[in-house]
């Protein structure tokens, strides 16, 4: 049988943001940071999830759109997709907590593939509304996936989140929902 993969795919935006109070610009997004780290402690193959129409540069104009997104319930194109979805078992899905759940993008990606039977690791990175409804959520998407808790750490956290995420992952199975 062939070894079973993992696949960390991902949602992130960089540039303008508001972290910690503040309106600041990053250079990779705090999920992005958080996909490099979980990717160094798996050896995850990764894949960013990119829409074709990119969100504004600035901080509040990107929630205007994603507040109009969620409510018209849009499924954004994405620029991608994975080369074989079959490969992976494990799938660590991380995005930003979007108006409360998952930005309208990772429902484009998990409607674009047929998770039965594999296992969604969820994490978000946040400004306070932890995972949000995102879990739910990511549960209607994929009835026959196994989801497991999620975690979520504060957008201003990541670049010290080493040590939290390693306990994370090498809790045994991840406890589950
Ligand atoms: C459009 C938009 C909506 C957001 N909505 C929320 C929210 O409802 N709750 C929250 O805690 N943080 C919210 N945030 C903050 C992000 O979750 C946080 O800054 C995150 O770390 C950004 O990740 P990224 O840099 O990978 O895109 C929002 C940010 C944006 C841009």
């Amino acid at each position: 049988m062939a070894e079973s993969k993992s696949l960390i795919a991902y949602f992130s935006r960089k540039g303008n943001n508001y972290v910690g109070g503040n309106i600041v610009n990053l250079p990779i997004g705090n999920t992005g940071v958080i996909a490099k780290k979980i990717q160094e402690l798996t050896g995850s193959d990764m894949f960013q999830i990119k829409t074709v129409k990119s969100y504004p540069d600035d901080y509040t104009e990107t929630t205007n759109v994603a507040r109009k997104e969620l409510k018209e319930n849009a499924r954004p194109e994405l620029t991608g997709t994975v080369n074989d979805m079959d490969l992976y078992d494990v799938i660590y899905l991380g995005y930003p907590n979007w108006c409360g759940t998952m930005p309208m993008a990772v429902f484009t990606f998990l409607e674009s593939y047929d998770f039965s039977g594999k296992t969604i690791i969820p994490y978000c990175t946040h400004e306070g509304s932890g995972m949000g409804s995102s879990e739910r959520d990511i549960k209607k998407l994929c009835p026959n996936a196994k989801v497991l808790s999620g975690l979520a750490i504060r957008g201003g956290s990541v670049t010290g989140a080493d040590k939290e995420l390693a306990n994370w992952l090498k809790k045994p199975g991840m406890s589950r929902i």
